[in-house]
């Protein structure tokens, strides 16, 4: 018999003398995070109470009741009626709602079911959702980054590397660099979505059980796409909570990079861009300040993102098959990534979309730093030259350009002539850098025109997509 107290906010205890110690049911409750999973475990436990009527081992009258009974418990949530309170987690709480509202036939909804298949499905149900959510927003990026783009075929600005002046490029061609890394980031989403929408109920707590189940049954019920072959790898791996770490991980990362370079482009030295006020902050006591905060936060979070990735790494590396307490450490650090990706998204984009872009000072620091020195050893290529000797001639020309405090475009031909005689007339156009722009023409290259082509690919496949 079951000892009145003892069985409280559990779904266990009959095999216990003790009571828990208070401090370990703190200690190990999840609750207070796992309560947000509430809209998939009732959906999954609906799934569930079908199947089980199917097969036989509910009554349709109990069945009926039993799902009656959680229409009731999600009308409760929904009018924020359900306190996070009380029991060890989200499962033992709706439980013990169900027995509260459809009475003691609530207690054979457990039937053939474990916490271990449940919780998985519950997280596979929120990580898909949340995957969907997250794909959603970066459509949105992806479409700002090519209209964007459209803008800006013919703003010339610096490329660079190792953040030296390089070769001219244009603010388009930039832009749709991030276009594409963000579209990777899609396709790896996609691609851990279909790992993800795979069933884990019917597992039980690692070996099945001897009832009958429709495993197939409740998949078709709740979308997923496929069932897991293993009873003891379905309820203890969290494989693809690392692949969703990782991939978010990265959207991060490429989205750390953009800030830094629209914090550096928003400075006064750079002055290429300018933040719409709304999506920047002011000083307590520097009254000029304008400060790109939304930008830094976005950088400062990929450091949280990349530790979720490693901490979620670290906690699987040791664990026994199959569960083990420690695999409830997994929504801490999924919810925390999910959080902070979207969390970011949602201000970036419309950041990107109001920020104003001052192209005379992207076009006149690209005249600054021979971004032209390149097109101009290729020049001489034109003209006969092996590589290796046009960039020492050019490199000879640059040094003389710095001595005389001259850009390339500002040489004469005799000056040129000083350097070799092969140079001509058509130099000019070589060095000019719009030209230099329009003649890197090469496939994937920034010339205006392949850029314009990229962005007519780009819109088509994002109306294919919408
Ligand atoms: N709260 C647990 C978790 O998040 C649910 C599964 C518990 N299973 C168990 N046998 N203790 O992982």
């Amino acid at each position: 018999m079951e000892e009145e107290g003892k069985s409280v906010g559990k779904l266990w205890g009959g095999r216990f003398r003790k009571e828990t110690d208070r401090r370990v049911r703190a200690f190990g409750d999840s609750l207070s995070f796992d309560f947000r999973l509430w809209p998939y475990d009732l959906q999954a436990s609906e799934a569930h109470a079908r199947m089980l009527i199917q097969i036989g081992v509910l009554s349709p009258a109990e069945g009926e009741t039993i799902l009656k009974g959680l229409q009731k418990i999600y009308g409760e949530f929904m009018d924020g009626k359900v306190e996070p309170t009380g029991e060890e987690d989200v499962h033992s709480l709706i439980e013990t709602l169900l027995v509260k509202w459809a009475g003691e036939v609530g207690k054979k909804l457990h039937t053939g079911r474990s916490r271990n298949d449940q919780v998985a499905t519950d997280l596979r149900l929120f990580l898909r959702d949340e995957i969907q959510a997250v794909r959603e927003m970066l459509f949105e990026l992806r479409l700002a980054l090519a209209d964007l783009a459209a803008l800006h075929c013919e703003t010339l600005m610096p490329g660079y590397t190792h953040l030296q002046p390089a070769q001219q490029v244009s603010f388009a061609h930039h832009l749709l660099a991030y276009y594409e890394m963000f579209t990777r980031d899609d396709q790896r989403l996609e691609d851990c979505l279909r790992r993800t929408n795979v069933l884990p109920l019917g597992a039980g707590a690692l070996a099945g059980t001897t009832f009958a189940l429709d495993r197939e049954a409740t998949a078709a019920e709740l979308g997923f796409s496929s069932v897991a072959q293993n009873s003891m790898d379905a309820v203890s791996d969290r494989d693809f909570v690392v692949e969703f770490c990782a991939a978010a991980s990265l959207v991060m990362v490429h989205l750390s990079r953009f800030c830094e370079e629209l914090i550096l482009w928003s400075t006064p030295q750079f002055g290429f861009i300018e933040l719409d006020d709304a999506y920047t902050t002011g000083s307590s006591m520097m009254p000029q300040k304008k400060n790109p905060d939304v930008a830094e936060l976005c950088r400062g979070k990929t450091g949280r993102v990349i530790g979720n990735l490693t901490g979620m790494l670290a906690v699987l590396k040791g664990l026994p098959l199959t569960y083990n307490k420690d695999i409830q450490e997994d929504k801490p650090l999924l919810f925390d990534s999910v959080d902070s990706l979207k969390g970011c998204l949602e201000v970036f984009i419309p950041m990107l979309l109001t920020l104003e872009v001052n192209s005379d000072r992207m076009s006149a620091a690209a005249e600054q730093g021979f971004l032209n020195a390149t097109d101009l050893a290729e020049y001489l290529v034109r003209k006969g030259l092996p590589f290796r000797e046009a960039h020492a001639v050019v490199g000879k020309v640059v040094l003389y350009c710095l001595e005389q405090g001259k850009q390339l475009e500002g040489m004469t031909l005799e000056e040129y002539h000083l350097f070799s005689s092969v140079f001509e007339e058509d130099v000019f156009q070589a060095v000019a850098l719009q030209e230099g722009l329009k003649a890197r023409r090469v496939l994937g290259g920034p010339a205006p025109e392949i850029v314009k082509q990229r962005i007519e690919e780009i819109k088509k496949i994002l109306r294919k997509t919408d």
